[in-house]
């Protein structure tokens, strides 16, 4: 149908959910009765993140994810509108990527602030 795409949830036994294009994921999903977490509703908080592994989505309106987090498929599904059929991965247990975990995988001194990474003046 026109004006509608398809979501289907990877990680909810491919659960599939037909969508109006141009309202935000959080909302036509939870209206079907998915299970999301949310926050600020407005893209800020990245409570709503999920995983797009195939499939375009228009997240214009975000400002919380970085560079590195939209290049591993994250959207935030509050402001998310899908532009084509899309697969998701959501919950929690789709965050495995979205955090980067200083102890395992320290920052590079190139990526520390200036005034972190210069030794101090004596
Ligand atoms: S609910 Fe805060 S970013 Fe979506």
């Amino acid at each position: 149908m026109s004006g509608t795409r398809t979501i289907t949830i990877a990680n909810r036994g491919g659960a599939a959910y037909s969508v109006a294009e141009r309202r935000p994921l959080l909302d036509t999903l939870r209206e079907q009765g998915v299970d999301l977490p949310y926050g600020c509703r407005y893209g800020g908080c990245i409570t709503c993140a999920a995983r797009l592994t195939a499939g375009t989505i228009d997240q214009r309106r975000q400002v919380a994810l970085n560079n590195r987090q939209l290049a591993n498929g994250y959207v935030l599904l509050c402001v998310a509108r899908p532009v084509t059929d899309c697969v998701l991965e959501i919950g929690v247990e789709s965050h495995g990527l979205l955090y980067r975990n200083p102890f395992l995988d320290p920052l590079a001194p190139h990526e520390l602030k200036p005034a972190i990474a210069r030794p101090k003046e004596p």
